[in-house]
């Protein structure tokens, strides 16, 4: 049974989903509406873990085939434990990345390819697929140049060094990059691309356009 409505957020590194992700869960809590929240890699005690594995720049030398693994293997506990329980509860589900992650940087960026992505996840995943995608994508340089300083200050204040994807060449987010625009251009219904350097609120406003229209979409077929 699957009553609930999934929303995933996509986009490279620091191009302002966490900020997004708060911004529209307080326009949901506005309407009585509390969402389940999580991110990937991690959103679980045990895909906690494995994001420590798979973030530590100091463990760069993990293959991208195991890679791509260790993300489904996120995924999966995080479905079983999370995703779908809330969904089968009614719940609005909002997901920090999800598949398109995976095709976008270890298909794209690691360039293993979609298809490879696409099988795994039909067979990981059973195919769960977000009803909505909202694919955040501003300036190529603005949005790497915050990533790289963000995970600088982080480390620093934290000690906890999540840096290995964006220790990467710029050639690697430009095949991500590319991939993303690919998997937006294929599923026109489901992803919502916000592209250029708009202001904090013209990003919400889009976010809201998106998330309202779902929601009556789905009230109307209840
Ligand atoms: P995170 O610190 O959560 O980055 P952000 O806040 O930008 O989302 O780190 C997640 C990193 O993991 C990010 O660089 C993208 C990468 N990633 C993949 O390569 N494949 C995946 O399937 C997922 C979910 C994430």
């Amino acid at each position: 049974m699957r009553n609930g409505i999934f929303i995933t957020f996509e986009g490279l590194d620091g191009s302002g989903k966490t900020t997004q992700i708060r911004r529209l869960t307080t326009w949901l809590a506005h309407r009585g509406i509390e969402p389940t929240v999580l991110r990937q890699p991690g959103g679980t005690p045990a895909g906690d873990r494995i994001r420590g594995l798979l973030l530590d720049s100091r463990g760069s030398a993990i293959a991208p085939m195991a890679e791509m693994a260790l993300m489904f293997a996120d995924r999966a506990q995080a479905i079983a434990e999370v995703i779908q329980p809330a969904l089968d509860a009614g719940k609005i589900v909002i997901c920090d990345r999800f598949t398109d992650s995976t095709e976008a940087y270890q298909g794209g960026g690691r360039q293993l390819g979609s298809q490879l992505v696409l099988d795994l996840h039909r067979l990981v995943c059973g195919g769960l697929m977000p009803d909505l995608t909202l694919l955040l994508l501003p300036g190529f340089e603005a949005s790497l140049a915050r990533a790289r300083h963000r995970n600088l200050c982080a480390e620093a204040e934290s000690g906890i060094d999540e840096g290995r994807f964006e220790a990467e060449q710029d050639i690697f987010y430009r095949r991500v990059w590319e991939k993303y625009r690919e998997i937006a251009r294929r599923e026109p219904e489901r992803v919502v691309t916000i592209e250029g350097n708009l202001a904090i609120d013209e990003v919400h406003e889009q976010i809201v356009e998106a998330v309202a229209e779902r929601l009556l979409t789905a009230a109307r077929t209840a």
